[in-house]
């Protein structure tokens, strides 16, 4: 069997993983960056990146869709459409990534399946923002579509004008109450769910002054260890969006476990360098099964 593999980056850790995963269970790898991406729509239809036609392909595992602007998103996300229409498996689901993409659809799945959340408000209205904000006292505003940490901004009812310049650049907002950590510095827990199984987590500690525990913003990967409670939320939290493979975070509060979000093209690094597991070899395993109808 042969898969593609969509990813920018040819030395990207994870999609390594995932190819050696794919090469170790007899099937092939080949790489496809979707800055490659063409669509010939004539006589027939064809869809190739990087000169291979994906037609011809067994299923296509996601690690990176590679982003530029709304517009040529919206293009690569409709060929990954029209590609599993046709009946090629994908890996996450296109849905699955789309809704773990954009934050306001992860915080409704999360929402509807029962699974501990912060209280959230996503908002066109200025005046309705700076009421949430001055109701919860301390909020977090972020990007609807924002990743690594990015963006992301505390907010209290003394300062107003961070509301009125993401409106005026977006036209919405995000915003969130701002949890304290119930541990000893500011942290979250990144678990890894591949196939309906947790893979392993990790803590990730945010450097000295900070609350933002992405390890791209500082953060240090620590184990940590699964604990029922860790497990049944992130299983539940991969459920609710519909991915195959996920990184699911979550916050340590007085109360007890909250997710954050659901990652729909997660790196598998963290976990590795923490734990020494390869979801590499997970994530291909899984895909074979669906690819197998097994799954
Ligand atoms: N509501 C919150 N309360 C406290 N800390 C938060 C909150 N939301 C996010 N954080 C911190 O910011 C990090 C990034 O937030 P997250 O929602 O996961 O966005 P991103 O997609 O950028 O990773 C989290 O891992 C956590 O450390
Ligand atoms: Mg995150």
């Amino acid at each position: 069997m042969r898969f593609g593999i969509v990813v920018t980056d040819p030395s990207d850790w994870t999609a390594r993983a995932i190819a050696s995963g794919l090469e170790r269970c007899g099937a092939e790898a080949v790489y496809l960056n979707f800055s490659e991406l063409s669509a010939p729509v004539g006589a027939g239809l064809r869809l190739e990146a990087d000169g291979s036609d994906l037609f011809g392909l067994d299923g296509l595992v996601v690690r990176d869709l590679g982003r530029s602007g709304a517009v040529d998103v919206a293009f690569r996300f409709e060929a990954l459409c029209v590609l599993q229409e046709l009946g090629l498996p994908i890996v996450n689901p296109p849905q699955a990534i789309s809704r773990a993409a954009n934050k306001f659809a992860t915080s409704i799945a999360l929402h509807q399946s029962g699974v501990p959340h912060p209280r959230t408000l996503v908002t066109t209205s200025l005046s309705a923002a700076t009421e949430f904000v001055a109701r919860h006292r301390r909020a977090v505003s972020k990007p609807l579509f924002g990743y690594k940490g990015r963006g992301l901004a505390l907010l209290t009812p003394e300062d107003p004008s961070h509301l009125r310049e993401v409106l005026a650049k977006s036209g919405v907002v995000y915003l969130q109450e701002f949890l304290e950590s119930s541990a000893p510095s500011p942290r979250d827990i990144r678990t890894f769910v591949v196939g309906g199984r947790v893979a392993g987590a990790i803590y990730r500690v945010a450097p000295p002054g900070s609350w933002i525990s992405n390890l791209a913003r500082g953060g240090a990967p620590v184990r940590c260890p699964l604990t029922p409670e860790i497990e049944d939320l992130a299983l539940r939290a991969a459920a609710a969006v519909g991915t195959v493979y996920s990184g699911v975070d979550l916050l340590e509060t007085s109360g007890g476990l909250s997710v954050l979000e659901v990652n729909g093209t997660p790196s598998g690094w963290g976990v590795f360098q923490a734990w020494g597991i390869d979801v590499g070899e997970m994530i291909a395993s899984a895909v074979l099964r669906i690819a197998e109808g097994s799954l």
